[in-house]
């Protein structure tokens, strides 16, 4: 399967297939169909649920609307010789093939355990115009078939067509269980509907976790009903903050697309916020940043105080009771180490209790992670809860490792599965200049620049750091993917990266 798809991708590039990803399998045509113009989505089993029906309607809407040309020169003039012949669409049935008859709701799938979450489709659209076919055994699937067939879609002075016809793809599923996009809205405020365009941009490529790193030393935007005192104090102002109604609103739009939010309440470091309304539980807080942080402001949290461990513990639980995802982060990158040894009331008790700073980390995690396992929750950090902090970690923790691509092997290699989401490849604030620096015109602290070609080489690495380590698991059922599945993601992007 590989090598095809590989051939299938050469021989159609000058062409510009319209789908990413490139399905698992693909069996394309070259027929011109049209879409009718009483086009109509419908469905083969009974009591669809009400997101499917909603996503079945913005996929004829944005069919409709979005006025997308071939992306070829005379941007398909040379296709409308054809319109005239061709055959037209007029319906696309949505089935599900374990025939429940209680569908439940994208929202509830798009939200399970990622080891149970079934993403798999079929879609088949023959070029004569009877019906097409979206199968799958979950609504989620259906969703994903939806997002595919939108791919479809050219506009020609006002026809809409695909010139793929007949199309067959079978049992297309993810390569990696988890796509995710990440956004800080702590250092940068992000109003809800801003929000909302990228989920509706990551359902279209079919990511499926929003990891939104909510809070960090700058601003504490999220409000919490039980701890009212930290979006008052820490937020930039009422208006730049999310209020728990915008919080579920945003999870449910997600989840309504086939996207999980893995919410991240960064700690113990980047918590000088906190200080704002409980400065007695932050050590160094907002002390010379230059000798105490790695930027401005100062602070983190006071670790060895048992009353901050319980407070962080209980921050974070009343955070993840109101959220449907399994996972949930707890941060735990860039603890600077000169504040702590600095912190008169951490080495008091530290000398008293005969305890590392490391020690005190391992007690600290023990007990935030353990409210969140309490409610079910597997827990996500930052690669330096491993490499650097040795901290003790439930199996089951989910490790992103963003330093470097070079320290994911020895993640793996201790026994974790890893999201790989470093920053010598993609990061998108590497690009234009950081905000700290002495060079006006542009460093950051990831530089150099990373051009296009090195963020999609990412997938290149992917490919070669497999056979080298021999147990790179990427976060996975374990029948996601084999070595070939590897070498599939980087296929699928292909495209993509020699069109970029
Ligand atoms: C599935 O459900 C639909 C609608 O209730 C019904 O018409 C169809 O016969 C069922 N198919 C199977 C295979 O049970
Ligand atoms: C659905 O489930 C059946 C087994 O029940 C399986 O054979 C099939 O591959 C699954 N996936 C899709 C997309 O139908
Ligand atoms: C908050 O929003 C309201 C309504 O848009 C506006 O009148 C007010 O000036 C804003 N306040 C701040 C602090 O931005
Ligand atoms: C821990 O912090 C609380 C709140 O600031 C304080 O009352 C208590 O004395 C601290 N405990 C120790 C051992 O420093
Ligand atoms: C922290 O919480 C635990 C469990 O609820 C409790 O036993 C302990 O006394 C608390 N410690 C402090 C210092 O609040
Ligand atoms: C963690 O383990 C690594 C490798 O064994 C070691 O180099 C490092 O010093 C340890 N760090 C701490 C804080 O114990
Ligand atoms: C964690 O350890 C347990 C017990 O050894 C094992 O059964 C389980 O598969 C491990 N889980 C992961 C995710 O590695």
């Amino acid at each position: 399967m590989l090598v095809s798809t590989t051939v299938l991708l050469l021989s159609l590039a000058p062409s510009c297939l319209s789908i990413w990803p490139i399905p698992r399998s693909l069996d394309l045509g070259d027929q011109i169909l049209k879409l009718s113009d009483s086009f109509d989505i419908t469905f083969g089993f009974a009591s669809p649920p009400q997101d499917l029906l909603d996503a079945a309607t913005r996929t004829r809407n944005n069919i409709r609307s979005d006025q997308l040309g071939r992306l070829i020169v005379g941007r398909g003039s040379s296709d409308s010789d054809l319109f005239g012949t061709a055959s037209a669409l007029s319906n696309l049935v949505l089935d599900l093939k374990n025939n429940d008859s209680a569908a439940r709701p994208i929202k509830v799938e798009a939200v399970a355990a990622l080891s149970v979450r079934d993403e798999a489709y079929s879609l088949s659209i023959p070029a004569d115009g009877s019906p097409g076919t979206v199968t799958a055994n979950t609504t989620l699937g259906l969703l994903r078939g939806l997002s595919t067939f939108e791919q479809l879609w050219y506009t020609f002075e006002g026809i809409i067509y695909t010139s793929y016809a007949p199309l067959n793809i079978f049992n297309d599923s993810p390569a990696y269980p988890y796509r995710g996009v990440m956004i800080d809205t702590a250092r940068n405020f992000f109003q809800v509907s801003d929000i909302k365009r990228t989920l509706d941009a990551m359902y279209l490529v079919k990511s499926n976790t929003f990891h939104w790193h909510i809070t960090d030393s700058q601003s504490w935007p999220i409000q919490i009903l039980e701890f009212p005192e930290l979006a008052r104090a820490g937020a930039y102002s009422t208006n730049q903050s999310y209020t728990p109604n915008d919080i579920q609103d945003v999870v449910t739009y997600a989840a309504e697309r086939g996207i999980d939010v893995l919410m991240e309440i960064d700690t113990p470091g980047h918590t000088s916020i906190v200080g704002a309304s409980h400065p007695e539980y932050v050590a160094c807080f907002l002390s010379d940043w230059i000798t105490f942080a790695g930027e401005p402001p100062a602070g983190q949290l006071r670790i060895t105080n048992m009353t901050v461990a319980n407070f962080t513990a209980n921050v974070l639980g009343a955070i993840a009771k109101t959220l449907p995802s399994t996972l949930f982060s707890t941060g735990g990158d860039e603890l600077d180490m000169p504040c702590y040894a600095a912190d008169e009331a951490t080495q008091k008790t530290l000398k008293e209790t005969g305890k590392t700073l490391f020690d005190a980390l391992d007690d600290f995690t023990a007990t935030t992670h353990g409210a969140l396992h309490a409610l079910g929750k597997t827990t996500v950090v930052w690669e330096e809860m491993v490499l650097e902090y040795n901290t003790t970690l439930r199996n089951d923790t989910i490790i992103m490792v963003w330093i470097s691509s070079n320290d994911a092997a020895a993640v793996v290699e201790k026994g974790f599965r890893i999201v790989h989401a470093p920053s010598d490849y993609f990061y998108l604030d590497c690009g234009a200049g950081g905000w700290i620096g002495n060079n006006p015109t542009g460093n950051s602290w990831c530089d150099p620049f990373k051009t296009w070609q090195q963020s999609w080489e990412v997938w290149t690495f992917t490919l070669l750091l497999y056979p080298a380590t021999g147990n790179l698991r990427l976060i996975q059922a374990n029948n996601y993917f084999g070595l070939s599945n590897l070498g599939q993601g980087s296929i699928r992007t292909l495209e993509h990266q020699t069109r970029i």
